[in-house]
């Protein structure tokens, strides 16, 4: 299907198309090239930072730009020494392994992982009780591309294993909106500066937001309108959407609220939130709150979560 294409085509094929994180960029285009001059396989990468901002997708520009195999595989899926060790086999020179959510490895994963990292070698364990013998298998030096929300989820020798570290920010709205007329011309839909920028002011400094928030506007305007976006359908769209000005979806609101009316913005901690707001710990540390805190809507405090003067003035 037509559409289908097109939104294959949305992510950046070569660094040159990757809008944004320059210092990343500019870090994975000098140690890609002193690799091709040396020779050598790409040191393994860590890449830590928030959901949607892009580490997938830059894991499959450096493949395309070492012209290599990329393989996909998460930490949570691969949970069998065997899985792990049928995938490292299959690797051919040079070709990278995107482990996402990497701190989610099993242990007995992990420790599998070490060797191969190190030295391109895993142990097999051939057999059982008596009989069973451990055979060591060469690999194909590889590099290993490892996502992560949090760097200090990873332990220590995981983390100790990877030469090269890069942190992710959330974007700027100028980056932001370099995103969706990207996006918006490969899907071939009409769109003005300021709606741009509404759009990127309203998506959390994540393109993957501001990718579906366009799509949905789009939408909304091919049905509401003639198919163009002006700034009064954008936001009359973001409004239908439940997008608020920050935006903040309601998801984020309800847990706003929560410290606001709930507990009357006293201190209260993560578990507490987790039950009131029936949803899991790990959402809410990774995904609602970096964004909450990073606009000043929320502080952490050792005593726990409260909201700032702007929470408040924002949900009354
Ligand atoms: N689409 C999503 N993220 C992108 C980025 N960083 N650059 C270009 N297009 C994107």
């Amino acid at each position: 299907m037509d559409s289908v294409k097109k939104d294959l085509g949305i992510r950046p094929v070569f660094l040159k198309d990757y809008i944004g994180q320059e210092e990343i960029k500019e870090k994975v285009r000098i140690f890609l090239e002193a690799s091709k001059k040396k020779g050598k396989v790409l040191d393994h990468i860590l890449l830590s930072g928030p959901p949607g901002l892009g580490k997938t997708t830059l894991a499959s520009v450096i493949a395309n730009e070492l012209g290599v195999n990329l393989k996909i595989t998460s930490g949570n899926v691969l949970d069998k020494k065997g899985d792990l060790a049928g995938i490292l086999t299959s690797l051919e020179e040079g070709d990278i392994l995107f482990i996402d959510e990497i701190h989610r490895l099993n242990p007995s994963v992990e420790e599998t992982l070490y060797p191969a990292l190190e030295d391109f070698k895993i142990d097999i364990i051939l057999g059982k009780g008596k009989s069973a013998r451990s055979i060591r298998i060469d690999l194909k030096p590889f590099t290993l591309v490892g996502a992560t929300t949090r760097t200090g989820l990873l332990t220590s020798p995981l983390l100790s294993r990877f030469g090269i570290v890069l942190n992710f920010d959330y974007y700027d709205t100028v980056s932001l909106k370099e995103v969706i007329f990207r996006t918006a011309s490969i899907l071939e839909a009409d769109i003005d500066d300021q709606s741009a920028e509404e759009i990127a002011r309203r998506s959390r400094g994540t393109p993957r937001i501001a990718n579906n928030l366009l799509k949905r506007v789009y939408d909304y305007a091919l049905i509401k309108s003639d198919g163009k976006i002006s700034y009064s359908i954008a936001v009359e769209a973001l409004e239908f959407l439940g997008i608020d000005e920050y935006g903040l979806d309601s998801r984020d609101r309800k847990y706003l609220e929560i410290l606001v009316y709930k507990f009357n913005s006293k201190p209260v901690g993560l578990n507490t939130i987790a039950s009131a707001l029936n949803e899991d710990k790990g959402t809410i540390e990774d995904i609602i709150e970096p964004y909450l805190i990073r606009i000043g809507m929320i502080e952490r405090t050792p005593r726990g979560r409260v909201p700032t003067q702007k929470a408040i003035e924002h949900i009354l």
